[in-house]
């Protein structure tokens, strides 16, 4: 009896300390975004791609508010992860991973699958 309970406490010990490891890990990992979706639509995206997601002609942003979900989550994904992805040819949005870039650097990230299904959401009805 006393074997199996220093087992069990020798067990949530162990458990304990890995838990703590993976929230120092996860510190790197899980992104917290500054600014919601929309805030990000609507700050950064809606200059190129519209109010309502149809495409900025003088910007050559084109309409986003034609595609489906699926189609925006690898469209976004391509352009985050700079064509790496291995969904297109990796050259297809250059000018918009140039954009992503920036929009980085202003501290306007996002979340891939949220922004396709904000898109979605608030411009397909
Ligand atoms: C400075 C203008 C500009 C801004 C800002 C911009 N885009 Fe783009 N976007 C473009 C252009 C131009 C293209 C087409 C060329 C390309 O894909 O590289 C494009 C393409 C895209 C595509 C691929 C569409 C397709 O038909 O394959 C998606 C998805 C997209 N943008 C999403 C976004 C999102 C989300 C934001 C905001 C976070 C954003 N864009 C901000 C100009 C812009």
């Amino acid at each position: 009896m006393r074997k199996i309970t220093a087992l069990i406490f020798g067990a949530s010990l162990l458990l304990l300390t890995t838990g703590c490891e993976k929230t120092e890990e996860q510190k790197e990992e899980v992104v917290t975004y500054k600014y919601t979706t929309a805030e990000v639509y609507d700050q950064m995206c809606v200059k190129c791609h519209g109010k309502n997601g149809e495409g900025v002609l003088e910007k050559k942003g084109p309409a986003l508010n034609d595609q489906s979900y699926q189609e925006l989550r690898m469209g976004i994904m391509d352009i985050k992860m700079g064509g790496t992805s291995g969904h297109s040819a990796g050259t297809e949005h250059e000018v918009m991973e140039h954009n992503m870039k920036k929009i980085r650097e202003k501290g306007m990230d996002y979340d891939t699958e949220a922004m396709a299904q904000y898109i979605v959401d608030k411009f397909q009805k």
